[in-house]
C-alpha cells in the first residue's frame, strides 16, 4: 500500500494539461507525464489563433450562434455559452502569464478573421500562436513548485476498481521511454489531456504524438465516448513531395488568401457563398471534388494580390517554410491539399471536465465537452482547452478538500519488452495498413459500404496486433497502434450509426466508387 505522492496526474502537456496544472498548482500537488518533450504537443503546432470576443462592436451571442451553426446544431447550446463568456479572461489569463498577442496600431489587441466567424475575433502570435503559447505555459510550469513535470513517459493504462459508487479511477500505469520500466502512478485523480488523434488517417496536420492515447485507455476502462463521427479535416496543408506535413494556416484566407485551380480561377462561391471562407467541412469536399474532377494532386492558394510584404509580416513561419521549399509567395501559387486535423468527439466531459469514472477528468482535444457538436468553429480549439482547463482545477480541487481519497494500490509487475526479429516492420506496416483504410473509407467522404469493408478489416488489424503484443510486450509502438486501431474502431462505428451526412461526417451510398476514390486522390508516393 502506497499513499500517492501528487494530489494529480496530468497526462499530456498542451494547452489543456499546462493550464490544469497552473490552476490546480496554487491549492495542490500536480505531476504532469507526456510521452514525448514537454513542447512536442498539438498545441505547439497551432497558428491561426484563440477566438475571444474582445471587440466592442461584436457580442457574446454572435460568436455563440456562429460556434453552433458550425457545429450543425448538435453543439451543447450550455457549454458552448460557457467557453464563449469565459473567453475574454482566458485571453487575460494567457497574457498574464506572458503570451504575447499581437496589438494593433490603436494598441488593443489585434483581432484576425478565419472561416465561419462573422466579426474579426481572432486573438494571435502572428502565425505561431500554438508555440508562443506553448513557451510560456511551459516556463510558468517548470517555475512552479508544486508543479513536477516528467518528459518521455507515456500512460499506458488507467488503473480503475469498481464499488457500489462506480468506478473510479485511482492512477495510471506508465511506461518509462527511456528505461522501458513499466511503473504505476497513485493519485486522488487523473486527468486525460493527451489531445486528439489525428494520426489515425494517412494525411494528417497532427504531430507524431496524436495517438489517441488517453481516448483509448479511457474507452478500455468503461469511460463513455462521444461524437467520433465527426472527425474535421483541413482543407489546406500545404502539398510537398518529402512527406512533411505543414499547415497553411486558415488565417491567410481570413486576410485575403483565395483558394483557385491550377489555373489561377476561383471556383469557391461554386460551392458556398462564403468562397473560400466557408466552413471547413464545406471547403475539405470541395477541394477534394476539384482535385478529382481535374485529375491533380493538389489545388492552390492565391496570395499574389495581397499588399507586398502583408505574408512575410503577419505569416512569417508559412512564408518561411515557402521559401524554403522555392515557393515565392509573390509571384507563386500554394500547392495544398486537405489532411485530417481534429478530433471533434473524445471522452464525454461535463463543464467540470468530470467523465463518466469517479476521480477521471478529460480536457482539451481529447474531451468531448459538446461545444464543438458536428464541425468545430476555427480556434475555438485552444479555447477551449483554456476555459475548461481551469474549471475541472477549480472542480477537482474542491473535491480534494471534500472528500480526500487514499486508494489502496499494489505496484504493478513490471514484464519485459523485446523485439522480436522483423516484429517492429510488421507494427510500421499495420499502422500504415490502417491509416490508409482510414484515409480511403472513414475519411472526408464515406460510404456505408466502404464503412462496413473498413470494420471488418480493422478487426483483422487488431488480432495481428494482439499477436505482436502477445511476443512483444508492452512497447511504445504497439501500445500506439492497439491505442489507434481502438480509436479507428471507435470512428468508424459512430460513422456507421449515424445514416445522414451532418458537419464533418459525410456519407452516401450512391455515388460510393466515385467518391471513394476522391478520398484516395492524394497520390501516395508524395506524402507521409
Ligand atoms: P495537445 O496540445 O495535443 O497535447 C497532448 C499532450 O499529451 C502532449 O504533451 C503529448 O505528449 C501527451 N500525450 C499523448 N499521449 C500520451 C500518453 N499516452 N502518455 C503521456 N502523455 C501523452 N486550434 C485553435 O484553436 N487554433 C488554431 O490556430 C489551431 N491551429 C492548429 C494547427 C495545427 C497544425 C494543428 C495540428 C492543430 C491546430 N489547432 C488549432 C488545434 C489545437 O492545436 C489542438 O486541438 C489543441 O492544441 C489540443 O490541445 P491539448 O492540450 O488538448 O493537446
Ligand atoms: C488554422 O490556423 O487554420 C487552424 C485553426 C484551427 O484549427 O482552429
Amino acid at each position: 500500500m502506497k499513499a500517492p505522492d501528487f494530489d494529480f496526474v496530468v497526462l499530456g502537456s498542451g494547452i489543456a494539461g499546462l493550464s490544469f496544472a497552473l490552476q490546480a498548482a496554487a491549492h495542490s500537488c500536480v505531476l504532469v507525464l507526456c510521452k514525448s518533450s514537454l513542447s512536442e504537443t498539438n498545441t505547439a503546432y497551432a497558428q491561426g489563433g484563440i477566438a475571444a470576443v474582445l471587440d466592442p462592436t461584436d457580442s457574446f451571442e454572435q460568436h455563440v450562434q456562429d460556434t453552433l451553426e458550425a457545429g450543425a446544431g448538435l453543439c451543447k447550446e450550455m457549454a458552448v455559452r460557457y467557453m464563449v463568456q469565459e473567453a475574454p479572461a482566458a485571453i487575460e489569463w494567457l497574457q498574464g502569464i506572458a503570451v504575447h498577442f499581437d496589438e494593433a496600431a490603436s494598441g488593443d489587441i489585434a483581432l484576425g478573421l478565419e472561416g465561419g466567424h462573422s466579426h474579426h475575433r481572432i486573438v494571435h502570435v502572428k502565425d505561431h500562436t500554438g508555440r508562443s503559447t506553448q513557451q510560456a505555459l511551459e516556463e510558468a510550469v517548470r517555475r512552479h513548485p508544486n508543479i513536477s513535470v516528467q518528459e518521455f513517459q507515456m500512460g499506458i493504462e488507467l488503473l480503475t476498481d469498481t464499488s457500489n459508487a462506480g468506478t473510479f479511477c485511482y492512477g495510471v500505469q506508465v511506461l518509462d521511454l527511456h528505461t522501458q520500466e513499466i511503473r504505476s502512478i497513485p493519485a486522488q485523480a487523473v486527468v486525460l489531456a493527451t489531445g486528439g488523434s489525428g494520426q489515425v488517417y494517412q494525411y494528417t496536420t497532427n504531430p507524431g504524438i496524436a495517438t489517441g492515447d488517453g481516448l483509448a485507455m479511457a474507452a478500455r476502462a468503461g469511460a463513455e465516448v462521444q461524437n467520433m463521427e465527426f472527425f474535421q479535416f483541413h482543407p489546406t496543408s500545404l502539398y510537398q513531395t518529402n512527406g512533411e506535413v505543414f499547415l497553411i494556416s486558415e488565417a491567410l484566407r481570413g486576410a485575403g488568401a483565395e483558394l483557385v485551380l491550377p489555373d489561377g480561377s476561383h471556383f469557391m462561391h461554386q460551392y458556398h457563398p462564403l468562397g473560400s471562407l466557408a466552413p471547413r467541412d464545406v471547403v475539405a469536399r470541395a477541394v477534394l471534388t476539384e482535385m478529382q474532377r481535374l485529375n491533380s494532386p493538389c489545388l492552390y492558394l492565391d496570395v499574389r494580390h495581397l499588399p507586398p510584404g502583408k505574408v512575410q509580416q503577419e505569416f512569417p513561419s508559412i512564408y518561411h517554410k515557402c521559401s524554403t521549399i522555392d515557393i515565392d509567395v509573390t509571384s507563386q501559387l500554394i500547392p495544398v491539399v486537405p489532411a485530417a486535423h481534429y478530433q471533434c468527439g473524445g471522452v464525454r466531459a461535463d463543464l467540470h471536465g468530470r467523465t463518466s469514472l469517479n476521480r477521471l477528468y478529460a480536457i482539451g482535444e481529447a474531451a468531448c465537452t459538446g461545444v464543438h457538436g458536428a464541425n468545430r468553429l476555427a480556434s475555438n480549439s485552444l479555447l477551449e482547452g483554456v476555459v475548461f482547463a481551469q474549471s475541472a482545477a477549480e472542480q477537482a480541487v474542491r473535491l480534494l478538500e471534500q472528500s480526500p481519497f487514499i486508494p489502496a494500490f499494489a505496484i504493478a509487475e513490471n514484464s519485459p519488452a523485446y523485439w522480436w526479429p522483423g516484429m517492429q516492420a510488421e507494427v510500421f506496416q499495420c499502422r500504415a495498413r490502417m491509416q490508409r483504410l482510414m484515409w480511403e473509407q472513414a475519411g472526408i467522404v464515406r460510404s456505408v459500404s466502404g464503412l462496413m469493408r473498413c470494420e471488418a478489416q480493422l478487426k483483422v488489424l487488431q488480432q495481428k496486433v494482439k499477436y505482436i503484443t502477445s511476443l512483444t510486450g508492452i512497447k511504445q509502438e504497439v501500445q500506439e497502434l492497439q491505442n489507434l486501431l481502438t480509436v479507428a474502431e471507435l470512428i468508424t462505428k459512430a460513422a456507421l450509426a449515424r445514416r445522414e451526412s451532418v458537419g464533418g461526417h459525410f456519407i452516401v451510398e450512391a455515388q460510393t466508387d466515385r467518391l471513394l476514390s476522391e478520398n484516395s486522390m492524394i497520390p501516395q508516393v508524395a506524402r507521409k
